[in-house]
């Protein structure tokens, strides 16, 4: 969840480090800190808060050496301190350490360096690896045309229980960085006499394009003009060098207030961009290229299952809902962490999916590798490409809708619900939905980007909404069908963002244990777009109106409410029922992200939140 960069080169490290730490502020912001090699020692700042602070803290140390490393953390061992920030130093100073993940066997490590002498300034794990790697480095020789560093990294971290991505440097080695994982990304850099290792290519993209995905279990060492990879083991790695296609200007936030606010706004492109390419020439269905399975083991499933965590189970669920009603195969959703505990029974000839726009979610690779344990192929649908899912899943989709910056997911959220309502319009296609319900359906998903530009026009109105109500401490967000997903999301998106108490319940469920908290002072979010059961909704609404409860009513353009009803109408275009989730989605957004502005809370940064969480 930490985010990491590293630089050797012939630049000034600092400043680089610190525009790096900017761009990963959004993995961890509880304290921030860099370690550059000059002058014969380390020279360390770190700060509690965020990068801005460690900026201030920087300039003090006019750190001006060319190899060093940086941190932003979101801590899990030790409290929120400038001691327990990073990098840490061995106590005998010769190595640096930043680390992203739980080193979980930390105490016997510590008991046995205490025993050795080895003092400590913090309460992490992390600087007890780092002094185990300055124990095994002294006692290290020195070997022509070896490295010291690299063997002593490997040593200790045979002992490791835990994962980690980790970069190392050591005093008397200015030019070298060493850098390792198991469980956390890393990503080599490689420039023009410089190398650079960040845990997020947001962080180097502005240096190099030129990327080196490392695995769990492989170790590299860079200097400024080389870098080589190897295991663990001492098995030499061959690599590979893919080139990251988007530049520094996606990961920027241009004319908005923040990165959510340019997010909720670039879902029209993002949805454009995520279902390029991705129709048949006869306009009747959805492909897509990587899934690797043929249509023919497709057609031969009989079950889905559905993995993923926060939002984007929120997508798994909609996923559900249409796979079921458009191509009639049972689906089920699950919490990734609890199905890498649960022994659920699986069916045979089930397809296995994880959603994660990260792709780095501890707890979605523990599914997806619990799941393909017992056999079962694993597909993906994940937005960040090269990350761990997609490289061990199966096969999958990617999203292509760009770095998502802020916290609060919104623009992954609705190309996942696009590509959801693709696939079960691939898989129905094969079995009963006809070619002109494929026609219509392909046009409506086409369609869709322009449904949210016109939602999006409203956002004036939706503000003016979310004043009046962001005083509040609670409110309901209810909605049924592929709709009922979307209230949990926009209950999460209001609780993340805006500290609010929120719940998401199917409508009609409300009834039945939360309406004890309807009052004047708690408000309902009802999702009531036309269709069948608008009329049930509507009697849901009305027993919360006798009650004295707030109503904020998304309505389709054109319903016909009775009057006094609804306290406030925000409208959405009719549309599709593979489309209604998506245009839905917008409304809520907007009214949690305007909310939360209207509190002064830091929408990018929530508070104890961070974009990946790549611990359990
Ligand atoms: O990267 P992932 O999609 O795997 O992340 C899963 C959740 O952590 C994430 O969706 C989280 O719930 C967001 N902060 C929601 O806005």
């Amino acid at each position: 969840m930490c985010g990491i960069v590293g630089y050797v080169g012939k630049q000034k490290a600092a400043p680089l480090i610190l525009e790096g730490l900017k761009r990963l502020e959004y993995r961890g912001y509880d304290s921030a800190g860099v370690a550059v090699w000059q002058d014969g020692h380390f020279e360390v700042a770190k700060k509690t808060g965020r990068v801005a602070n460690l900026e201030k803290e920087a300039a003090r140390h006019k750190l001006v050496g060319s190899a060093g490393i940086g941190h932003t953390r979101w801590a899990t061992h030790g409290g929120v301190t400038d001691a327990n920030a990073h990098p840490h130093l061995s106590s005998d100073g010769q190595i640096a350490l930043i680390h992203n993940g739980v080193i979980e066997n930390y105490v016997s490590m510590k008991k046995f360096l205490l025993a050795k002498d080895y003092t400590f300034k913090s309460e992490t794990d992390t600087e007890v690896l780092c002094n185990l790697i300055a124990y095994h480095y002294a006692k290290e020789p020195a070997v022509a045309g070896e490295s010291r560093l690299l063997e002593s990294v490997r040593k200790t971290l045979r002992h490791v229980e835990g994962t980690y991505g980790i970069v190392v440097m050591a005093l008397d080695l200015p030019e070298e960085l060493v850098t390792a994982r198991k469980g956390s990304p890393l990503i080599l850099g490689l420039g023009e006499g410089e190398n650079l290792v960040a845990s997020d290519v947001a962080a180097i993209v502005s240096r190099t394009q030129n990327v080196v995905y490392l695995k769990d279990g492989e170790i590299a060492r860079l200097t400024p003009k080389n870098f080589a990879i190897s295991t663990l083991d001492e098995a030499d790695i061959t690599p590979v060098i893919d080139k990251v296609n988007w530049s520094i200007a996606d990961a920027e936030m241009g004319e908005y207030a923040h990165f959510m606010e340019k997010e909720i706004f670039e879902q029209p492109v993002a949805l454009e961009n995520a279902m390029r390419g991705r129709f048949s020439e006869d306009g009747s269905t959805a492909q897509f290229g990587g899934l690797n399975i043929t249509p023919g083991e497709f057609r031969g499933i009989e079950r889905f299952m559905f993995c993923a965590c926060g939002t984007a189970l929120h997508a798994c669920m909609v996923t559900e809902h249409l796979i079921e009603n458009f191509a009639r195969i049972p689906v089920e959703c699950d919490y990734a962490s609890e199905f890498r505990y649960r022994n659920t029974p699986l069916f045979r000839n089930t397809l296995f999916f994880v959603m994660s726009q990260s792709g780095e979610t501890i707890d979605t690779l523990a599914a997806l590798r619990e799941a393909k344990r017992k056999g079962y192929k694993v597909l993906a649908v994940n937005n960040v490409v090269g990350s761990t899912i997609a490289r061990e899943a199966d096969g999958g989709i990617y999203q292509h809708v760009g770095p998502e910056v802020g916290v609060a997911s919104t623009k992954a959220f609705t190309s996942q619900l696009l590509i959801g309502a693709m696939l079960a319009l691939y898989i129905g296609r094969m079995r009963d939905l006809s070619f002109g319900a494929g026609v219509r359906y392909v046009n409506a998903l086409k369609g869709a980007p322009d449904l949210v530009r016109q939602v999006l026009k409203q956002a004036p109105h939706i503000r003016t909404i979310a004043r009046r109500y962001a005083h509040h401490t609670d409110m309901l967000f209810l909605g049924r069908l592929s709709l009922f997903p979307i209230a949990l999301e926009g209950a999460l998106k209001l609780k993340e963002i805006s500290y609010l108490h929120a719940e998401g319940y199917p409508a009609a469920e409300m009834k039945h244990g939360p309406i004890a908290l309807i009052s004047e002072k708690c408000p309902s979010v009802f999702l009531a777009p036309k269709g069948e059961i608008f009329n049930k909704i509507v009697s849901s609404m009305q027993e919360i109106k006798a009650r004295k409860g707030p109503i904020i009513a998304i309505v389709t353009e054109g319903a016909e409410l009775p009057p006094g009803l609804a306290d406030e109408i925000i409208t959405i275009p009719e549309c599709h029922e593979a489309v209604l989730p998506i245009v839905a989605s917008i409304p809520v957004q907007l009214l949690s992200y305007y909310i939360a502005v209207e509190r002064g809370c830091d929408v990018d940064k929530p508070r104890n939140l961070a974009k990946s969480v790549t611990v359990e």
